[in-house]
This record gives structure tokens, sequence and C-alpha cells, in this order.
């Protein structure tokens, strides 16, 4: 891996530890400042926009001209072939962290025409840092990681993740259903770049949802792909928007599994 990539994945965990303070120490006052978002239940604090804008600030200054994509604002056009684009979800987890649910992360990546070349995800609460560089392997607090040796799908914990939209998220509950009785479990943990941490470093041995956002997997995807996890991209399988990693011992059979459970097409 070049120096530029490693300056990529030194910038990228520089701004999301700065970040990952700015959010544990804002909690407090934080979420007592919540709107919402699509629905209801998709809530938005004062944190998540301020945390954004420190890291919009600190890429101008270490990596200027470069576009960022991030959640709350938007952004990330024009981005020539072959130049980086950032692409930033503030706080992933938000639900977890107004409840106070250590579950939650700062997610950073640089792409390079859409594909993730670097990433760091970043647990405020307990400083945890997982890292990834395209074709350099992935890392938790500097330590290699990789994927579990899972060969049985009935053996199998899987994790996934529930839209906002009470329509939508009834419809993925009813395939969970369906697929429940395949599984050894299910989690649900809150935070999509947490939960492909997690393929990453065997605590899961599978995970797909539906409906993410690029700045939800664009960091977590590139560490479960680069600990050995088999990923497919929301658009690279059949239906709309389904994101699948999981470790290559089970791939096949879940991906079999959630064809017969309907949940391609939702
Ligand atoms: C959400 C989390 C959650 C997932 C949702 C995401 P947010 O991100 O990653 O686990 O199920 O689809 O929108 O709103 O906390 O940034
Ligand atoms: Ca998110
Ligand atoms: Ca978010």
């Amino acid at each position: 891996m070049g120096d530029v990539e490693r300056d990529l994945l030194g910038v990228a965990e520089t701004v999301a530890r700065e970040a990952a303070e700015l959010a544990r120490s804002y909690r407090d006052e934080a979420i007592r400042q919540v709107d919402t978002k699509s629905s209801e239940t998709d809530p938005v604090t004062a944190a998540d926009r301020a945390t954004e804008r420190l890291i919009r600030t600190r890429l101008a200054e270490l990596r200027p001209g470069e576009p960022v994509l991030g959640e709350e604002e938007g952004g990330g056009g024009g981005a020539g072939a072959g130049t980086v684009r950032w692409v930033v979800d503030p706080i992933d987890g938000t639900v977890n962290y107004l409840y106070g649910y250590p579950w939650y992360a700062v997610s950073v990546a640089a792409q390079v025409d859409g594909v993730s070349v670097a990433g760091v995800v970043l647990e405020p609460a307990s400083g945890r840092c997982w890292a990834a560089e395209r074709g350099a392997g992935a890392t938790l607090d500097g330590v290699p990681l990789r994927v579990s040796a899972a060969e049985r799908l009935d053996l199998a914990l899987v994790g996934t993740g529930f839209a906002y939209r009470p329509d939508r998220r009834r419809r993925q509950a009813a395939g969970v259903a369906e697929l429940m009785g395949r599984l050894r479990d299910i989690r649900r943990s809150g935070s999509a770049a947490l939960d492909l941490c997690a393929v990453a470093a065997g605590w899961l041995d599978g995970y797909f949802e539906h409906g993410l956002s690029r700045w939800d997997w664009a960091a977590g995807a590139l560490i479960a792909e680069e600990a050995g996890a088999l990923v497919r991209l929301p658009g690279e399988l059949r239906g709309p928007d389904l994101l699948l990693a999981a470790t290559p011992g089970i791939a096949e059979e879940l991906t079999a599994a959630l064809d017969e459970a309907g949940l391609f097409d939702l």
C-alpha cells in the first residue's frame, strides 16, 4: 500500500479521534437538543451536527479541496475520476447515543471512484479504533482482524438492522422471523458501521441490512472485507438495496436463506 493510502488512513484516524472526543464530551448537553428526520423515531442531536462540522473543518485543513459527503450536510459532489471523496457519518448509532448505550461510532472513509480505499470507525465510549486500508488488511487498535471460521448457518450469529420507516421495518421483521429458525441467533446492535466491524472481528458471523446510506457502510464494509469477509454492497445483489457481509464459510448459505425468506425484494 502506498503513501497516499497511508496518509488517507492517518488523516481519517486523526479526524475520527477528534470527532469522537467531541461526541463523547458533548453528550449531556447535546441530547437535550434533539430534532427528528425521516420519521419521529429517527433522531438527530446537536452532537451529530457539531461532529460533522468538526470533521469537515479538519478535513478542509488536512486535505484541502477534497469533497466531503456527510449525513447531516450532504455535499460530496465534484470529485473527479481518480480523486478522493470523503464519506462521513458523524455518529452512527444516534439512537444508542441518545439513550447512553455505548455502541455508537464516528465513521470516516476515503473513496476513489466510489470505492473505499481507507476507513476508520472510532467508538467514542471505549476509544476503540477500527481501521482498514484497501489491500493492507484491517485492524482493531493496531491488532490485525480476521473473520470467524463459521461454516454452518444453523450455528451462525447474524446481525441486522431495521429502517426507520414503520412499513419497511415491518416487512424486514417479517423476513427476519422467517430466517430466525435457520440461525443460532440474531443481533440488532443499532450501528451499521459497528455491525460490519463485528463481522471483521468474528463477533458476528454475518450481517445484512436494507436501505443503508453510503456513509453507514463506507468505512465498515472495507474493514469487513479486509478482514476476509465476503461483502456485497447495496445494488450488487438482486433487489434494490440489500447489503451483506459474511465470513466466507456461511456466505453462500446465508445468501440463499435471505432469498428464501423474501429478504432480497423488500
Ligand atoms: C443507523 C444505524 C442503524 C441502522 C440504520 C442507520 P444512524 O444510522 O446504523 O444501525 O439500522 O439503518 O440509519 O441514523 O444512527 O446514523
Ligand atoms: Ca448511520
Ligand atoms: Ca448518523
